[in-house]
């Protein structure tokens, strides 16, 4: 196959795509939740809301997603006592 000018630019944008695609990938991790004494005991929703609600000590972003699982987004504590009720 002889490789001319067009199939050059499509090249380029192809991997322009990716490129961008790798890069914005990246910058989408949301934050952890802190691997600290609160966060690792907390097992409900209900929980994490009496801190990050609107009234709380530390609201969660305007415009954040309403979803449930926090943990789908935001990743566990290493030390997290995950679903133990006590
Ligand atoms: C007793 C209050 C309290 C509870 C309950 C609580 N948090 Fe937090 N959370 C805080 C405070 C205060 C901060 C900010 C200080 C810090 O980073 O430790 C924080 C910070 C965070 C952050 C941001 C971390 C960062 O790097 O900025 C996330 C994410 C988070 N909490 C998620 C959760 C989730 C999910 C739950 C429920 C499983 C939860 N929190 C329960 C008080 C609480
Ligand atoms: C669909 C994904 C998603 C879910 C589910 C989710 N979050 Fe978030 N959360 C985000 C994004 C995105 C941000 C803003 C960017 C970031 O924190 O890196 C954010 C930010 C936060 C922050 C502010 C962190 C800071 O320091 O600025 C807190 C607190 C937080 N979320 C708590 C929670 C709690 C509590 C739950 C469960 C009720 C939850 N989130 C569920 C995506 C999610």
């Amino acid at each position: 196959m002889k490789i001319n000018k067009r199939d050059t630019i499509f090249l380029i944008i192809v991997a322009a795509v990716i490129i961008v695609l790798t890069v914005g990938s990246k910058e989408r991790t949301t934050k952890a939740v802190p691997d600290d004494a609160i966060h690792d005991k907390v097992t409900s929703r209900a929980e994490c809301m009496t801190c990050h609600s609107a009234e709380g000590v530390k609201p969660q972003p305007l415009g954040h997603p309403s979803a449930n699982q926090c943990f789908q987004c935001h990743k566990q504590p290493d030390h997290w006592v995950g679903g133990i009720t006590k």
